[in-house]
Parts: C-alpha cells; structure tokens; sequence
C-alpha cells in the first residue's frame, strides 16, 4: 500500500456547516466520512456533550479516522455503508439525530492511490471498489458482464455516447485477454473513441470511468437507500445535508426532497383537499463560489442540497416519510 500523500480539501465547508445549523449539544452523522474534512468542522462546533457518528464503507476511511479522532470522547467510528444507516445507528442505541452529512462519490486518497483501480491518471489494477473486501472489482465485472449490460451502464451512468462501441470493444479485448489494468482500459476508450476526442479537455475515459465505478459500488442504489433511511432518523428540527457531484445523483437528491417538502398538486378542477402541512421543508441550494472552484477544482460540479424535517417525530422507530 502506499503512503498516503494526498489531502482532500472539504466542498462547501461553510455552506455545509451553516445549512445544518449545528446544535452544540446535538448527535450528528458524517454519513461518508473520507478523510474527516467536513467532520472535523462539525466538531469545532460541538459542546462536549455533543456526538459524531462517522460512517464510511472504506476500511482506509476508518483506519484514518480512528487514527485521527479516536481520542475524542464525543467521535464514533464505524465502517458502514449509507444503506445500513438506520441498522448502524439502531446498533449504537441511537434513533434520531439532529443532522446528517453525506457528501457523494470518491475522495482523493481514493483517486490518487493507483493500488484503488479509481482513476484513468495513474495504472493500477482495475478494482474500483470502495470497500476492497466486498463485491466484485471492475476487472470481474468487465470480464463477465455482456455487451448490453456494458453498453447500458456506460450510457445510464456515464452519459456516454459511443457505450455500445466502447462494449463491444471490451468484449473483443476480453475475448483475447482479460482487461486488469486502468491504463489498459483508458488506453482502449481512447483507441475506440478516437483522435478528435483525445483532443477535448476530459479525458476521453472519464465517462466510463464514472459508469463502472457506479456500478461496482451500486452508488445510486446506495443513496436512494441512504436518503430515505436518513429521512427517518431525523429529529423535529433535524437536517440532511447532502453534496452531489454529478447530474444522477443531483436528481435523485433533488427529486427525494422536492417530494416530502412540497405540497402535494392536486388536479385543480377537483375540490381541494385540506391544505398539506409537507412534514420536511426545503432550507436551500448551494453551487460553489468561483473562488472555491478556482482553489478546489473538484468542487466545480458540487450541488449541496440542505432538507429540515419540522414535524413532530413518535419516539419509536418505524416513522415512515
Ligand atoms: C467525497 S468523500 C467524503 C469526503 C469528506 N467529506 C471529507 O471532507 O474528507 C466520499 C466518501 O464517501 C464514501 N462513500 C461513498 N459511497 C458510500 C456509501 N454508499 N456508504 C458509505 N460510504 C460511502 C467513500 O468511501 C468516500 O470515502
């Protein structure tokens, strides 16, 4: 394993911490950890009495953190994913808090370490998986998944519009020799999609890159499961926070939200229903200033998105939004 260089710079530190409004006192959740960015803000505002529970499904993750806020009394850590939010918390005796943090996607170490299989930078093995112990890596699933399901995830998740050609170059490769490293496959989207787009300021596996790496971790599907487990777990005045990087998950974020918080439209030549009392509103959208961007590069597609939950909670579990 290498020694890890890389610093990852926390997104919207500030828009994130005010869009909590963090209670000194309150139990909060760090959703998807990293390297502690966002946590160790929250942590500067918290009283003693006050509680971090810090989630990722990296083992790294972990590692660092225990590391790095073991010694604090008010800090827990635990490998979890974002789809066993209520379980872990239920775990730990806890059934409602006072915010949640998730910022999506990959952090730096991630990237930066070719040992991850993450990025089309820097040759590694082609694994991809966030949590190295669990499921299968891309160099698997590309060497057994068909044509069309290739074809399919790299034009649902990647965006990408020669999926099928790049699929069926995949399959042919495979056929002769099984694809094992990042450079083997970027050096493949690049030979099937040509010299115009080697041209172009991305590169030209970016968006495969993407799409496989969505798959291998069943992102979207994790944070459908996350949103709606950390919906329920909120107290009256409770926040989620949530940092998308990328149009999918934006919508999916967006989508959730706009869904408890706005009153229900009803067909106007009907009679009116009583007036819906949404038990979640909105707090608001950030984007990234240009300074930020600027600084931060990786922050340039960040949307953080910020939902209350303003109703009454019953103290047992099982409130369903
Ligand atoms: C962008 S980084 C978080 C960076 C962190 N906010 C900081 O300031 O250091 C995203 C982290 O979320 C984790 N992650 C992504 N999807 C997850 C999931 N479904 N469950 C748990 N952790 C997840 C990744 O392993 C990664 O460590």
């Amino acid at each position: 394993m290498s020694t890890e260089t890389t610093i990852h710079k926390p997104v919207m530190p500030d828009e994130m911490m005010s869009g909590l409004s963090v209670r000194r006192e309150g139990n909060y959740v760090d959703a998807t950890l990293g390297r502690g960015g966002h946590s160790s803000l929250l942590l500067e505002m918290l009283a003693d009495e006050g509680r971090l529970i810090m989630f990722d499904r990296d083992p790294q993750a972990i590692a660092a953190a225990n590391q790095r806020f073991g010694a604090d009394p008010r800090c827990c850590v635990r490998q979890s994913r974002l789809s066993e939010l209520k379980t872990s918390l239920a775990a730990l005796g806890i059934e409602q808090v006072a915010g949640i943090m998730m910022d999506l996607g990959v952090s730096s170490p991630q990237l930066d370490q070719p040992e991850r299989g993450f990025s089309f930078m820097h040759d590694g093995p082609l694994d991809m998986r966030m949590d190295p112990g669990s499921g299968q890596s891309a160099a698997e699933w590309l060497q057994q998944a068909t044509v069309d399901e290739i074809r399919k995830a790299l034009f649902d998740y990647g965006e990408e519009r020669r999926a099928g050609a790049i699929a069926r170059a995949i399959v042919t490769r495979r056929a002769q020799r099984p694809l094992q490293t990042t450079a083997e496959l970027a050096e493949l989207v690049s030979d099937c999609l040509g010299p115009a787009a080697r041209k172009q300021k991305k590169h030209p596996a970016t968006r495969t890159f993407q799409a496989i790496r969505i798959v291998i971790n069943d992102e979207l599907q994790e944070l459908r499961s996350g949103l709606t487990q950390a919906l329920q777990v909120l107290e009256p005045g409770g926040r989620l926070a949530v940092l998308a990087f990328h149009s999918l998950e934006d919508r999916i974020v967006k989508r959730s939200f706009n869904a408890l918080a706005r009153p229900a439209v009803g067909n106007r030549r009907l009679p009116q229903p009583a007036a819906h009392n949404p038990d979640y509103r909105l707090i608001g959208k950030w984007l990234p200033t240009a300074a930020e961007i600027a600084s931060n590069p990786r922050s340039r597609s960040a949307v953080l998105r910020v939902i209350e939950y303003c109703a009454d909670r019953p103290t047992t579990a099982g409130a369903q939004p």
